[in-house]
């Protein structure tokens, strides 16, 4: 298809229709469809608020959705896309996104989302506004849910999995992707949503752009901006960001959707004096589509004839969408059909997601796994709970397909019971009920995760530790199920459990995932994919800081000249990348093919192997997350105290050992320089390899 002949036959009001996103809900859909006679509507979001994740939606049925786009394609021959907020599941929930980076298991992802596709398709959505990418370091964001954690590299292979499940191996694109949102809008100060951050060019390159980096290696079809300003200008009118960098030096050849509203959203922070500037602003950085706030329909005729806008800027933007929708395939088959999926293999994925990203915390002498034939006495609502547990932007998935946790225990060990923590009058705790074991569950609302939902501290409520010390009365093993969309602050009640699981919100399969995971029939292989602090005030505390001049880093020292705190302990409750296992590896020397290298080698592409033996020597066959670390000891800026470089999930049988292998070169070894330059710099590199961040097990390596 010539699409520069399309283009060339669309009167300027056509191009404008195209450049814009209206909502569509079953209360528009006869306007929408007579709208479409003579309008030719770039594309429709299924979404009727701006917070469309914790809002209950009536969908359209397929056949609507191809009733519309039938219209579309009879008036003006050019087809729809059907944006949706699909973040972690359509029908079957999967876990939230940042459980998704704690199983450290990409390919498992990448499938999960094959299969999400396969729900989005059977039910008209041909564009999903997912990876969010923004890496986080605050845990008081409730988007914080959304997001691949606080490492960039775990980052882009989030990035890269979701990008490939949803849009497919072939070269015509199934759903379409939208990594979002572009760029730092994870820094919003004070975790309060939609606040500004500064960045600097540093940063940027080294931590923030570089998941949104891997989405467009790995042909993401369309971006969206974030809401913030960051240093001052908000990403939605940034020319550099959006232009410069996004479209020049990453090489973006998608379009970019502004998110909700925001182009208006100019008139509020005194940027644009008018919706109509406004609108030049965002065409002008970069924003090909107005996500509904009508900016570009509304007043972009006008900004043309007044000269403030060219007709070639607004061809530009045409054919950016228009060439997504050809390489979806859309111009010849713009309608859907049904799909025939199998609602037992999503369960599966759902179930293997919910397992692999499930942290054990704690578990003092071996309490798990269970005998499923004690007594055990499980406590806390959440145990029963059915939504919550899904998380945040999931309200598309079936909450009938909710295995709780209650349940996912109970049909395992049928002496369990619930205890709901009210005392007959006439007997005490300890007699009311006969257990060898309490488990109790605790979390937090999805009411209060994702958009719009931070809160301020971190630590448990007090109905938490209420519970929790009911839980102790018992006077038997505590066992405790944390169900919350981020990490919280524990740290006065983590004494109080014998074993301690970290279950996120998992999804429709959390109670068969922590079913299985209790009794030992899966072993816990889960990693922290952020730090977890000890308290609130210790945000922001990150594993990739750069090391400071008097040695001050309490991540990884315990004795400090000068301590960070006078009232809490320097460290992190729980480092990065943490997480136990039933079993014991065993991890051996570092082997380096080379351990002096020439820059100009490294620079020619030159790479060398490390390779590491692990050798299981417990008692379960069980994963583990192998993770290669990178400090620069010396370099012309001031480097991070640690990098994940690389990782590797393996399945290692009991006895059994393994080999894994890490191959290095330019990618590990540079950084982006002040200027936004990627630079190699001769000077010792440490690698560690290891279960954690605070691996010791390293070897230097010598770049001269
Ligand atoms: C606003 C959110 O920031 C964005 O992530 C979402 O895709 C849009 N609303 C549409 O619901």
């Amino acid at each position: 298809m010539n699409l520069t002949d399309v283009i060339n036959k669309m009167s300027l009001r056509n191009k404008i229709e195209q450049l814009s996103q209206f909502r569509l809900t079953r209360d528009d859909f006869e306007e929408m469809k007579d709208k479409l006679k003579n309008e030719c509507i770039g594309s429709f979001i299924l979404a009727d608020s701006a917070t469309a994740g914790n809002a209950e939606l009536k969908p359209l049925t397929r056949e609507q959705i191809n009733e519309i786009q039938k219209v579309a394609m009879e008036n003006h021959g050019i087809p729809l896309l059907f944006g949706h907020d699909v973040i972690h599941g359509h029908k079957i929930c999967m876990p939230i996104p940042l459980a998704l980076s704690a199983s450290f298991n990409p390919e498992l992802v990448e499938n999960s989302y094959k299969y999400i596709a396969e729900e989005c398709r059977n039910d008209g959505i041909n564009w999903s506004f997912a990876p969010m990418l923004d890496l986080c370091r605050d845990p008081r964001w409730g988007r914080i849910i959304e997001c691949p954690g606080e490492d960039p590299y775990l980052g882009e292979k989030m990035a890269e999995a979701v990008v490939k499940g949803f849009q497919g191996d072939d070269d015509k694109i199934n759903i379409a992707a939208c990594a979002k949102h572009f760029v730092g809008y994870g820094t919003a100060e004070g975790g309060r949503d939609y606040h500004r951050g500064e960045i600097s060019e540093y940063t940027l390159r080294n931590y923030y752009l570089r998941a949104f980096d891997s989405a467009v290696k790995n042909g993401v079809a369309t971006v969206m901006n974030s809401f913030n300003e960051i240093n001052g200008i908000p990403n939605v009118c940034n020319k550099h960001l959006l232009t410069d960098v996004l479209r020049g030096e990453m090489g973006f050849d998608g379009f970019v959707i502004s998110d909700w509203a925001a182009i208006e959203q100019l008139t509020n922070n005194g940027i644009a004096e008018d919706k109509q500037k406004a609108a030049e602003l965002c065409l002008d950085a970069g924003i090909d589509m107005d996500m509904v706030d009508c900016c570009y329909y509304d007043n972009l005729e006008k900004s043309v004839e007044e000269g403030k806008i060219s007709i070639k800027t607004i061809d530009e933007a045409v054919m950016r969408i228009l060439s997504v929708k050809e390489k979806m395939g859309l111009f010849e088959n713009p309608y859907f059909e049904t799909v025939e999926y199998s609602k037992e293999k999503h369960r599966q994925i759902s179930k293997e997601l919910a397992t692999e990203s499930i942290v054990l915390l704690k578990n003092n002498n071996n309490t798990l796994p269970l005998d499923k034939n004690q007594k055990i006495c499980v406590m806390g609502q959440m145990a029963n709970d059915k939504r919550a547990v899904l998380g945040s932007w999931s309200l598309d998935c079936d909450i009938n397909e909710t295995v709780t946790i209650y349940d996912g225990i109970k049909s395992r060990a049928e002496n369990t019971f619930y205890f709901d923590c009210s005392i007959p009058k006439d007997r005490t705790l300890e007699d009311t009920y006969d257990t060898d074991v309490v488990i109790v569950v605790i979390g937090e609302s999805d009411k209060i995760t994702g958009e719009a939902n931070s809160i301020a501290s971190i630590e448990l409520s007090d109905e938490h530790k209420h519970l929790i010390k009911c839980a102790k009365k018992l006077n038997k093993k505590v066992i405790g199920i944390l169900s919350f969309g981020r990490p919280r602050a524990f740290e006065s009640v983590i004494d109080d459990f014998d074993a301690l699981l970290y279950a996120w919100h998992g999804g429709s399969q959390i109670g068969n995932a922590i079913g299985d995971i209790l009794f030992g029939d899966s072993c816990p292989s889960g990693k922290l994919p952020i730090t977890f602090p000890r308290m609130t005030g210790q945000i922001p505390i990150y594993y990739n800081c750069t090391a400071t001049g008097k040695g001050v880093d309490g991540y990884y020292n315990k004795i400090l000249s000068h301590p960070n705190y006078w009232d809490t302990e320097s460290s992190p409750l729980f480092p990065f990348g943490f997480g136990l296992s039933y079993t014991q590896f065993e991890y051996g020397q570092i082997n380096v093919q080379q351990s002096v290298i020439s820059l100009e080698e490294i620079k020619e592409g030159k790479t060398f192997d490390l390779s590491i033996n692990i050798k299981n020597t417990g008692d379960f066959s069980a994963k583990e997350v192998v993770q290669c670390y990178i400090k620069d000891c010396l370099a012309s800026m001031v480097r991070p105290q640690r990098e994940l470089k690389l990782f590797e999930k393996v399945m290692i049988q009991k006895d059994k050992s393994q080999t894994v292998t890490f191959r290095i070169g330019a990618e590990q070894l540079g950084f982006y320089n002040s200027q936004g330059k990627y630079i190699i710099e001769k000077g010792d590199f440490r690698v560690y390899i290891g279960s954690d961040c605070l691996a010791n097990n390293y070897v230097t390596i010598s770049i001269k």
